[in-house]
């Protein structure tokens, strides 16, 4: 059996985690949320004060949490300095200071270092998810895919994931996240970009389950 490694990248809204959450039971794979670290990172500056608006403040602490990340698709896990962290990176004070964060290059270089690791050490092997998994952490991956969406849908599906977690509704969303993607696909280090060779699917028009046969069907060929 060869140990396969899955690069999932996106924009925020396209169905990227449940996509690769549900690709990586399929397939019995591990699976490591990218974005949930960044999260992690943000979620620590704001908790210790640090200002997300000044960059090297930003680089001058980030090398201090300890940020760990488990692996398993049916209970991905998250932790800083041992404490979960999963509930409360999903803040929308975490979501509006994480783009800043993550456009810091000395942020990227620490994590970027964690998630290779991860990849590196996955037994049988992995779905990674995130903005540039296909184009800077795993370039060698060994199926990339790139999942887009209309604003409208992707706005339409955060908002209904929001429910009863957050008073946003969808105008609010739309805007909030068409703002993080132009930061997320602007920035100088490692942008939100698709790799030459990752295959691009449009999931507009597509069901979830769709997706996911789509992508396991690319693995497959992979094997
Ligand atoms: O996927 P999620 O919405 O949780 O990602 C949160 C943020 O983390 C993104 O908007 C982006 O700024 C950052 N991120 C990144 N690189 C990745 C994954 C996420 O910069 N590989």
């Amino acid at each position: 059996e060869s140990s396969v490694i899955v690069a999932i990248d996106g924009p925020s809204g396209t169905g990227k985690s449940s996509t690769s959450k549900a690709v990586a039971t399929r397939l019995s794979l591990g699976f490591l949320d990218t974005g949930a670290q960044y999260r992690a990172m943000t979620w620590w500056m704001l908790a210790n004060g640090i200002d997300v608006k000044d960059p090297v403040a930003v680089a001058g602490a980030c090398d201090k949490p300890l940020i760990v990340s488990g692996t398993d698709p049916q209970g991905p896990t998250i932790t800083v300095d041992g404490a979960d962290v999963s509930a409360p990176i999903r803040t929308s004070e975490v979501t509006a200071a994480v783009s800043a964060v993550s456009a810091v290059p000395e942020v990227r270089v620490r994590i970027t270092e964690l998630q290779r690791t991860i990849a590196a050490e996955a037994p049988g092997g992995i779905v990674v998810e995130g903005r540039d998994i296909g184009t800077t952490v795993l370039p060698a991956a060994d199926v990339k895919v790139f999942l887009t969406a209309s604003p409208e849908v992707r706005a339409a599906r955060r908002s209904a994931e929001l429910k009863g977690k957050d008073a946003a509704d969808v105008a609010a969303t739309r805007e909030a996240l068409v703002k993080r993607d132009a930061v997320d696909s602007g920035r100088k280090a490692s942008p939100l970009a698709k790799a030459d060779d990752a295959v691009e699917v449009d999931t507009s028009e597509l069901t979830l389950g769709q997706v996911v046969e789509c992508v396991v069907t690319l693995v497959e060929e992979w094997k």
